[in-house]
This record gives C-alpha cells, sequence and structure tokens, in this order.
C-alpha cells in the first residue's frame, strides 16, 4: 500500500498540521435579544443559557464577547409598544437604537449589527405591513429602509434586513446612501426558508405571527436552485454579506450558494439548533461541547465565512484555548 490515508490521522498534531477547516473567533457572530426597560436580565425557557438584556445590562455580555474576540454581535430589538405598523422600530429612541448606541459606546471596536425586520414589532407578528389579510411588499419595503436607516444613524455598522420581502437590500442601499451613509454595510438574509427551527426565537422575541404563517415570503423548504437567485438578487443590489438560514438543515443550500456568489456567506445556526443540541445535553444524550463544536465545524466545511451562533461566545473560548 503506498498511500495510507490514516497517516494523516496518526496524532492530533499532524490532524492539526493537516486539517482542511480552520475556526477563528473573528469569524463568529452573536445574537442578543436586547428588551426594552431597564434592569432587565431574563433566561429564556426554550434556550437555556440565552438571556435578554434591557440596553443598560447589555455590556455585562457584550464584554464577554470582546474578551473572546467575537467577530461581531447581532442585535433583536424587543419593544414595549407594538402596532400595526411597526412604529417602534425606526423610533430613534427605540429599544434597538438604544442597544446600538450604547454598544458602541462602551465597545467601539465591536462590531455592531441590527436586525432589520418588522415582526417583533408588529400586534400582528409579520415581517410587513398587512393589506387586504396579506403581507403587501412595497409599502413595506419603505418602513424596512427607515428602520435601517435608524439603525445606521444610532452607530449600527452593519444592517441585517431579515424579512424577505423582495427588492429589501435595494430599497434599504438607496435610502443609506441618499442620507450620507454609504459606509454602513447591509447582510442581507438573502436566503431564508420558512423553518419550523426558528420556533424558540419567537418565544424568545415574541415575534410568532398572530394569523397564518411566513410560507408567502419565506422560502420553500423543498427549494434548492431558487436559493441561487435569490442570493445573486441581493447581491445586485448590493449586499455586502448575505446570510443562508437555516444552519445544519441547510448545508447543501449553503454549498451551492457559496459556489455561485462573490461575497462572503454567514450560516445561521438558528434558535431551534441550539434548542435541541442543548436539551439532548442537559439530558445527558449529547457531548454539547463536541456537538457544537462539530455543527460549527460542519457549516464552515460547507463553505460559511461567518458563523452566526447562540454558542458563539463558547466556541470562540474554545478556539482560544486551542482546542477547536
Ligand atoms: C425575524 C427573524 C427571525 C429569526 C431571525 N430574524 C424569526 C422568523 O423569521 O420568524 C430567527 C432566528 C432564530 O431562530 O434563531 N424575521
Amino acid at each position: 500500500m503506498i498511500i495510507r490515508p490514516r497517516r494523516l490521522r496518526k496524532s492530533q498534531a499532524i490532524r492539526n498540521l493537516t486539517a482542511e477547516t480552520r475556526l477563528n473567533p473573528s469569524m463568529l457572530i452573536y445574537p442578543v435579544f436586547v428588551r426594552e426597560g431597564k434592569n432587565i436580565l431574563e433566561d429564556i425557557p426554550a434556550m437555556p443559557g440565552q438571556k435578554r438584556y434591557s440596553p443598560d445590562k447589555l455590556p455585562i455580555i457584550l464584554e464577554r464577547a470582546a474578551k473572546n474576540k467575537i467577530g461581531g454581535i447581532l442585535l433583536f430589538g424587543i419593544p414595549e409598544h407594538k402596532d400595526e405598523i411597526a412604529s417602534s422600530a425606526y423610533d430613534d429612541n427605540g429599544v434597538i437604537q438604544q442597544a446600538i448606541k450604547i454598544s458602541k459606546r462602551e465597545f467601539p471596536e465591536l462590531v455592531i449589527i441590527g436586525d432589520v425586520c418588522m415582526c417583533e414589532y408588529t400586534s400582528h407578528g409579520h415581517c410587513g405591513l398587512i393589506k387586504n389579510g396579506e403581507v403587501d411588499n412595497d409599502t413595506t419595503l419603505e418602513v424596512l429602509a427607515k428602520i435601517a436607516l435608524s439603525q445606521a444613524q444610532a452607530g449600527a455598522d452593519i444592517v441585517a434586513p431579515s424579512d424577505m420581502m423582495d427588492g429589501h437590500t435595494q430599497a434599504i442601499r438607496s435610502k443609506l446612501d441618499a442620507n450620507n451613509l454609504t459606509d454602513t454595510l447591509i447582510c442581507s438574509y438573502a436566503v431564508k426558508y420558512a423553518s419550523a427551527f426558528y420556533g424558540p426565537f419567537r418565544e424568545a422575541a415574541g415575534s410568532a405571527p398572530a394569523f397564518g404563517d411566513r410560507k408567502t415570503y419565506q422560502m420553500d423548504p423543498r427549494n434548492s436552485r431558487e436559493a441561487i437567485k435569490e442570493a445573486i438578487l441581493d447581491v445586485n443590489e448590493g449586499s455586502d454579506i448575505i446570510i443562508v438560514k437555516p444552519g445544519l438543515p441547510y448545508l447543501d443550500v449553503l454549498k451551492t450558494v457559496k459556489e455561485n456568489v462573490n461575497v462572503p456567506v454567514a450560516s445561521y445556526s438558528v434558535s431551534g439548533e441550539y434548542s435541541m443540541m442543548k436539551a439532548a445535553s442537559l439530558n445527558g444524550w449529547l457531548d454539547e461541547k463536541k456537538v457544537m463544536s462539530e455543527a460549527a465545524i460542519s457549516m464552515t466545511r460547507a463553505g460559511a465565512d461567518i458563523l452566526i451562533t447562540y454558542y458563539a461566545l463558547e466556541l470562540a473560548e474554545f478556539m482560544l484555548n486551542g482546542e477547536l
């Protein structure tokens, strides 16, 4: 035998030397839920280990993120006041705007990303304006652009539209540029499926739709070529980074998208993926550290340049310790 694949697996040192996939804390984005109010630090029952923070309490977790050299923080706002038109989403003193300002003031070096969507801010829980019982695409674009603008003006480095409206990147790009915010990046959720894996997030953010579902705007899980169409559209409209979401159940899509675009691609390991790994680990059925590491490796191997994960802080710690 001339070729013996096992030679490359001989020791940890040889495996490290020849590994095809390498991870670094700077590729990690940590999603954080910010709830309007003061002095709030509350557990999220469906996501043990994750919390909702009021803006004043945010520095606690940002400090850990900065210490672990995380690549960025993705902020989700949970407002006191919800209405039909998501008005608190573009309030310059809204919860997410406050959170962005505090984050940039306390940790100017940390990349701060604002999630741009309406579902946490609407009384009906949908990601857009409702017209005749349907989510109306084109009037929603104006609201999304206003939300993105107010986040960018609050100091967000990146805005991340997660609404899945057609033309969202273009609407946001023109609004930002018209307001001299040409340097604010857009990281769009270009490829986002209508997934049951978002369940725990909707509990965390109080954003479950009050009627119907999101299938008229989020993608059908049966489609993969359509992902290329969505990805290319957003890139052509000016997305600097695109997201494929969820993560693990859509590795094939991630790989296909990566091969078809020339911008950085992020994989979002969503709430349901976190909750599955967490629940099985709490039951003693899985080794949490090993499964979260393997999941992160898998998404990277499939082509992710950036990983958005609720395990970001732990993963970064392992990477800094040389354990991953
Ligand atoms: C808002 C949004 C959702 C997620 C990110 N942005 C929920 C949804 O589309 O219902 C899901 C994130 C997660 O599950 O971790 N539109």
